[in-house]
């Protein structure tokens, strides 16, 4: 069977699988039971300089498909609520009882370099495996000169992580906020401040829906709504986007990555990896399904890995950022088109509709004598887009084909049509 013990920034654990700062983190006794469901480690919900921030009620916003199911979730909900002690007190004590899972603290303070250092210290001292920076609240603390409005300038999040790096000799990983045009940017001033991994993303700014009898955004407060930070499924392909964008640039690429944003499945989980992810961080899916999740995520990878043959997850991390490339080194040459399946279509008529009234009329459409309804590509109009196959309602029944033509790979700026290659 796989091995899905991995080792990032230097800390081993018995799988890649964390909760993220969050409330799923907040306390002891959920610790405990997210280490009994089988979670390799978990980043404490931020710690924060006495006395602690009060929180809001109510907190949460959803954002739900057409069949009601909850794609993304946004809060307004500050750090620990807690005081410092008692959360350092219940680290010293999830500590002892169980020396192989992973602690992380993560920590925020004011932009003072005293602050950083001492509360640092103080976590470092409490038995954590290493400190991860809270550098992307992008509510509620940003307003207070701390989270997201540290991680939108460069050199703020230089200095913070140099702050910590000095402060303990425990691994250093700079959570980067994606409120951000660039997320390089981001990753490599962390990587100058000396952080050994990053961790993204934190949440994304939202507004998920309107209550329209109090005509204010939700959640709801006494009347009035904030922005608040968005995760959950519908974040993963910004996050995606934003680890395979660090890994494969050439500054950053030896930065360890703790991928974050909408982790739901085994399947999230090997995208991440495949894209160059050294642990994984879950928030939203384990509050909508529980702590249990962890088993369905556990198996499906180590199964996964064990159909590819690969025994450990260096085997496969990062496999997909060789194939992620600018848009220029794409083979302009290569060409796909849909072939529809007669046996399995079920005649609703999606493909035709979408394509002919958004793409490139390129189905056509015959009522036979018996009635029957017949859709068929014409191909020397198909693009290759992949609307009709992404739209189907019936699994694999449009299929996108490789056209076999011979030509050879020739990319954007090297092709005849292309104004600057022309003028040379
Ligand atoms: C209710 C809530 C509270 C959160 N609190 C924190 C926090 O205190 N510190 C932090 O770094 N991130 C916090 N996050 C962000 C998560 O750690 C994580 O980065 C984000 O939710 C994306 O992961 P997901 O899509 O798996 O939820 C919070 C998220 C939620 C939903
Ligand atoms: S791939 Fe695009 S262009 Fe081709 S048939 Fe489908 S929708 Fe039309
Ligand atoms: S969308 Fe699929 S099932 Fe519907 S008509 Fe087109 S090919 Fe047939």
């Amino acid at each position: 069977m796989a091995d899905l013990k991995c080792t990032i920034a230097g800390i081993e654990s018995i799988n890649p699988f964390w909760l993220a700062s969050a409330p799923p983190t907040d306390k002891y006794i959920n610790v405990v039971r997210a280490f009994e469901a089988g979670w390799g480690g978990v980043v404490w919900k931020t710690l924060g300089e006495d006395p602690p921030v009060i929180n809001v009620s109510s907190r949460y916003g959803a954002h739900k498909d057409q069949k009601g199911s909850m794609i993304g979730i946004n809060n307004i909900e500050l750090i620990s609520d807690r005081p410092l002690e008692q959360n350092l007190a219940e680290i010293r004590q999830v500590r002892q009882e169980w020396p192989d899972r992973v602690i992380i603290g993560s920590m925020m303070a004011q932009v003072e370099e005293s602050s950083w250092k001492e509360l640092a210290i103080k976590i470092a001292a409490a038995g954590v495996n290493g400190i991860e920076l809270n550098l992307g609240c992008p509510h509620g603390m940003c307003e207070r000169g701390m989270g997201s409005s540290i991680g939108q300038v460069p050199e703020m999040i230089e200095e913070t992580t140099r702050w910590v790096r000095e402060a303990t000799n425990l691994p250093v990983f700079t959570k980067l906020t994606p409120n951000i045009t660039n997320i390089l940017w981001a990753a490599e001033a962390a990587k100058r401040g000396g952080a050994h991994a990053v961790s993204l993303i934190n949440t994304v700014n939202s507004i998920v829906s309107v209550d329209l009898d109090v005509m204010a955004p939700n959640p709801v407060v006494g009347g009035k709504g904030s922005h608040g930070g968005y995760c959950g499924p519908a974040v993963k392909p910004i996050a995606l986007n934003m680890v395979a964008e660090i890994a494969r640039n050439a500054d950053t690429q030896n930065l360890q990555i703790s991928a974050i944003g909408g982790i739901e499945t085994w399947r999230d989980a090997a995208e991440f990896i495949a894209l160059g992810a050294d642990g994984l961080q879950v928030c939203t899916a384990a509050m909508l399904y529980g702590f249990r999740i962890v088993d369905d995520m556990i198996d499906g990878l180590s199964n996964f890995m064990d159909e590819k043959g690969y025994q450990s997850i260096t085997d496969f991390k990062g496999l997909a950022t060789r194939n992620t490339v600018d848009w220029n080194a794409l083979d302009m040459n290569f060409d796909t088109k849909a072939v529809i399946d007669p046996d399995s279509c079920i005649e609703c008529g999606r493909c035709y509709i979408a394509c002919e009234d958004t793409s490139h009329q390129a189905i056509s459409f015959d009522v036979e004598a018996d009635g029957t309804r017949v859709f068929t590509v014409v191909e020397d109009e198909c693009v290759g887009c992949n609307l009709c196959a992404m739209i189907c309602p019936v699994p694999d029944c449009i299929a996108m084909v490789p056209v076999e033509n011979d030509l050879p790979y020739l990319a954007w700026p090297d092709h005849p049509k292309n104004p600057i290659k022309a003028a040379e």
